[in-house]
This record gives structure tokens, sequence and C-alpha cells, in this order.
């Protein structure tokens, strides 16, 4: 599809179709609209736990608990898994704040250790260097989609009796040798916003094969309850943070055309990266063959670092806008954000120093995301976003 200018019309998210109004009205209908409490329809199916199941078993997982978003999914994550105030939770700067929030939230301490340079994700030699009697956690971020060196991180955790949660936030459908991510670490957490590869607006989960960690996992989200138990029954001090029946009505009915749309982003990206491969001045993060399906909730490149000293990262993407291709800067190291420098400080009590050039150096002056809707569009539109990042590279060499 072309626009009156002819550049090409990238898909816009999100998007959604029959079923997601079918679902809505069956909420509404139902009497049975929050995450707690019946129906007035006998044999009524609530769409909550439908959900919890069929997402779970999409990603390979024995059990799912649904929360009010990403970030408190990973923070009852570190909770249900025994992480307390002060202890050391260790993770990579290259990612959405949240990840760090989730934990400064109840006083865990963030810990960043460095990306590797040629995939952007957490270098797990530099976990191992970073492991003090402090450490309870490691959080590997699976950013953009692209899970991050699992088999080295649970061989990590094992040894040095550490909890592993996935931060999947942005890693829907993909899969690790064969299995989906979220349950192959210790627990696994997803985000639903409305950016996200599935989304109802704002949400999230929690997954886990460990049906204790998952009940803990449950009882944290709902005031401290007992499954099965009493209403009045709270033996954990919890929050209350469940989802709607409308937002997993409206999962639901994404979850009925996510397989074509990971197929077709996959199938996108692979036609992307062989058009980008020979281009001179940026460069691919490189593909781990264990990573047997990814996630592209971003399509993400680099300007190789003599590129990168000449220009300007925010004025490159601002040329590939104007040529009509949905492209961002992306993040910036988060180990350098003053509200978490001052939030470690306030905890601890000490002016945390963290060393993380190669996250710092490539959200500051390298890193390029494309977003995943182009993806989503067909083949002439994947040539002329690559044939558009060709021009505005030449346009500096
Ligand atoms: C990597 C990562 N972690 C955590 C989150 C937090 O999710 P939410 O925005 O649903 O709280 C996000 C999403 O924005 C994310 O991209």
């Amino acid at each position: 599809m072309k626009r009156l200018d002819g550049k090409p019309c990238y898909p816009t998210w999100p998007s959604s179709g029959a079923l997601e109004s079918t679902y809505l009205n069956e909420v509404l209908n139902s009497g049975k609209w929050g995450g707690s409490g019946g129906s007035y329809l006998p044999d009524y199916k609530h769409k909550i736990p439908e959900f919890e199941e069929k997402f779970a078993r999409f990603q390979d997982a024995d059990h799912g608990v649904t929360v009010v978003n990403g970030t408190l999914a990973i923070t009852v994550a570190l909770q249900a898994a025994g992480v307390k105030p002060l202890d050391e939770v260790i993770m990579p700067p290259y990612t959405f704040i949240a990840t760090a929030t989730s934990a400064l939230l109840f006083g865990a301490i963030p810990v960043f250790v460095d990306v590797e340079e040629d995939t952007l994700l957490i270098d797990p030699e530099k976990v191992e260097q970073a492991i003090t009697p402090k450490t309870k956690a490691i959080v590997a971020v699976h950013i953009g989609g692209t899970p991050a060196d699992l088999d080295r991180l649970k061989e990590i955790a094992e040894k040095n009796d550490l909890v592993l949660i996935e931060d999947a936030a942005q890693a829907v459908g993909a899969e690790w040798k064969g299995q989906g991510v979220g349950a192959i670490g210790d627990l696994g957490t997803f985000s639903f916003q409305s950016s996200k590869n599935l989304t109802s607006g704002e949400g999230g989960i929690i997954l886990s094969n460990n049906k204790k960690l998952a009940d803990k996992a449950w009882s944290l989200a709902n005031v401290g309850r007992v499954r099965d138990g009493s209403w009045y029954q709270h033996e954990e001090i919890g929050w209350n943070l469940r989802m709607t029946e409308f937002q997993a009505a409206i999962l639901l009915g994404q979850m009925s055309r996510l397989e074509n749309q990971i197929e077709l982003r996959n199938r996108n990206a692979k036609l992307f990266t062989e058009l980008l491969s020979s281009v001179e001045g940026i460069q691919l993060f490189k593909e781990d063959s264990r990573v047997t399906r990814n996630g592209y909730h971003l399509f993400m490149f680099y300007l190789d670092k003599a590129l990168s000293d000449r220009v300007d990262k925010s004025q490159f993407v601002k040329m590939l806008s104007e040529q009509g291709v949905p492209s961002s800067t992306g993040y910036t190291a988060i180990n350098k954000y003053d509200s978490i420098i001052r939030s470690i400080k306030e905890w601890t009590g000490k002016e945390p120093d963290f060393h993380c050039p190669i996250a710092e150096q490539m959200g500051d002056r390298q890193v390029v995301w494309i977003t995943h809707t182009v993806l989503l569009g067909d083949e002439k539109g994947i040539v002329y976003a690559a044939e558009a990042i060709k021009n505005v590279v030449q346009s500096y060499l």
C-alpha cells in the first residue's frame, strides 16, 4: 500500500478483529468484569483463566498469572522468588527503565552489568564477575524479542544458587532451542502494554513451571490470598494487581492472529537482514543459532563505530522517519539515569559505580530501532525501508 506521497504505508498498531468485539460483549453481558467474584450466568467461562492457560501453553509454560502490567509482573516475580529489600539483582542496562524500577520499588538493588556488543544482550561472563554474597537474582532481558543466552545464565544461576528471571516483555513468541521463553528461567514476565506484540492496552503476565512459585506470585498479586482459600484469608502482604476480564477478552482475540503475525515478522526480518547485511556503515546484531524463533518486537541495527563518530543518531533517525520508515533512537543505558542512581543511593546509602561502556556507547550513538509494524507490512515495504536506510547512510559517507 502506498501513501499519496509515494511512501509505503506500514500497518498501524494495535490491530483488532471481530473476535475482540465478540469477547468484549460476552464479558459486558456476563456480570463478571473483574478478576474476582463470579458471573451471574451459569456455566460462564471466565476469560482470565482461559487466557492464562492459553498463553502459558503458547510459551511452553505450565502456569500463568496475569497482572496489571509488565513492570509489576517483574516486581511480583522477584518477590515470589524470595528477593528482599537490599538484595542485589543483576541485570543489563540496555533495557526499559521498568526492569530496574521493578526491583527498586521494594528496595531490591539493581546491579548493572554490561551487554555484549554484537548482541546487545547481557554478557554472562560479566554476570559471573558481578556476583556478591548479596546477589539473589539475575534478570535476563530478551531485548527487542531476542532471547539472551539462557543456557549460560541458567548454569551461572544454578551454580551460585540464584534465581533466574526472564524479562520477556518484548519477546512474545520467541523460542530458545525450540522452547518458548518465559519459563526457561525460574519465572518469566511479559508486558501487554499498547506497543507490545500482544496487547490489551496495559497488562502483564508471570509464567513459571514451578507451581509453588506461581502460587506465590498469584498470592502476591491477589492481596496475599491463598489459591482455593477463603476470601478473607490473607497469608501474605500482597497487592491487588489483577487485570480485568475485558483485558483478557482482548488478549484472547489477539491470540487468534498471533502465530501468523509472528511468522510474518520473522519472514520479513529474514528479507530485511539479507538486504541490510551488505550495507556499508551499519552492522546487524549476531544471530545465535540457539534462538530458533525471534519475537521481533524491534528490528535493530547499529551504526558502525567510524560512522557513529561522525553522525548524530537523532538526525539519522529523523531522516529515516522523514522517508516514512517508523524508527527510533531507542534506549540510552539506564545505569546513567539520575532517578535510578538517586534511588539506589537512598536505599543503600552509597553512590553506585557501574561500568557499562558498551551499553552507554551503543545507546547514545549507535543503535537504531525499526518498529515491528514495518515487519507486518509486505515485501515491498521491507525493500523500501532497506533502500531508505541505505540512502540515509550513504548521505553520510
Ligand atoms: C524490557 C521491558 N521490561 C519491562 C517493561 C514494562 O512493561 P509495562 O510497560 O507493561 O509496565 C517493558 C515495557 O514497556 C519493557 O520493554
